[in-house]
């Protein structure tokens, strides 16, 4: 396992989650590699080529969180990596306050094309452009992930969010392909919705949603939000996946305003270790750790942002008490 603690509160939440996963009694290994603002400090390399190779010859990478280079480092990671997919889960807790207790959204976002291909244009002193690309290959591959996904998890729906009506090309493509994979998957209910009505929907009813497909900027857009329903960024994991690599991250950054006072919640990094044993196929441990951390959610064991009195380290330890 190649391990990218990263800045700020990336190293306390990894940490965390690390204990977590040695108490699942798995045998792992697990290396640490340099990322980030601290490294570019030092060295002038935010991303350097070791630690490139580092993640590339790992199963699985954990990745904490990184500072101002965030875009650098992770876009980086992401193309060298070949993780095509971005799954974003919101999942409200018992327990844990928040607008919408019936919500459990998995959003399935694209995670190499669209407007973050970065392709800007400076035209005039008054003019600029960014250039969104939308690939035939890229869309099918990831509508067909979006309902294999609801297939082997029990989901019922998969509904593609997209903004045809003004991108009649770009989205319009993207439709196609996500109404050529659907047949495929007779049993998923496939529906199609405009991402500006999606975002008023996630607020009043989440429970409308089961798996949501879109592009690369809908998709981060989207998951922002429904974490916000489900009560905050502390709560949300994501994994990114290729056909060779994964690697498992917060959605959070690098918290620099509670950063080295030990109570950053852990709770994202540890479902990002249960993300990473369900891919690994130990379906057993990944339900354990999931399961302890929703049993401490549930009883109050929190860092203080949810209202709780714990440390890292404590919440840490009473997921590990809640495995036995
Ligand atoms: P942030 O996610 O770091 O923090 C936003 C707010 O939420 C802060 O008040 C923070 O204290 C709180 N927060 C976040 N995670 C928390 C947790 N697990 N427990 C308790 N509170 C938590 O986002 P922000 O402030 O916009 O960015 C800070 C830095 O992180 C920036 O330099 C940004 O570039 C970087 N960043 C890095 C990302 C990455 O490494 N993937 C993603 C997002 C931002
Ligand atoms: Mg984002």
């Amino acid at each position: 396992m190649a391990v990218i603690p990263g800045d700020g509160v990336g190293p306390e939440v990894v940490a965390a989650q690390l204990e977590v996963l040695k108490a699942t009694g798995l045998s792992f290994e697990f290396s640490e590699y340099p990322a980030g603002d601290n490294h570019l400090e030092k060295t002038g390399q935010a991303m350097p080529d070791e630690t490139i190779k580092g993640a590339q010859a790992a199963q699985a990478v954990l990745f904490g969180a990184v500072g101002v280079s965030a875009a650098k480092v992770i876009l980086r990671l992401r193309a060298e990596l070949g993780t095509y997919v971005n799954l974003r889960p919101s999942q409200a807790f018992k327990g844990v306050p928040c607008i919408h207790p019936q919500t459990d959204i998995m959003v399935v976002r694209e995670n190499t094309e669209c407007l973050y291909a970065g392709i800007e244009t400076r035209l005039t002193d008054d003019v600029t452009t960014a250039t969104r690309i939308i690939t035939k290959t890229a869309s099918l591959r990831i509508a067909r992930h979006a309902f294999e996904y609801a297939k082997t998890n029990g989901r019922k729906k998969v509904t593609a969010v997209h903004k045809v009506n003004v991108l009649k090309i770009t989205d319009g493509m993207f439709l196609d392909c996500c109404r050529k994979v659907a047949p495929e998957f007779p049993e998923i209910e496939y529906e199609e919705a405009l991402v500006d009505s999606v975002a008023m929907r996630i607020v009043q009813r989440p429970e409308e949603f089961d798996v949501i497909v879109t592009t690369n900027l809908f998709g981060d857009i989207l998951s922002d939000l429904a974490a916000g329903v489900i009560g905050g960024l502390g709560l949300c994991p994501s994994a990114n996946l290729g056909d060779e690599h994964a690697l498992f991250e917060p959605v959070h950054g690098s918290a620099p305003d509670i950063a080295g006072q030990g109570v950053v919640n852990p709770s994202a990094a540890i479902m990002c270790g249960a993300m990473m044993l369900e891919h690994l196929g130990e379906k057993q441990a990944a339900q354990k750790v999931q399961n302890a951390l929703e049993t401490c959610l549930t009883q109050g064991k929190t860092t203080r942002d949810l209202g709780g009195s714990l440390s890292t380290m404590e919440m840490a330890q009473e997921v590990i008490k809640a495995m036995d």
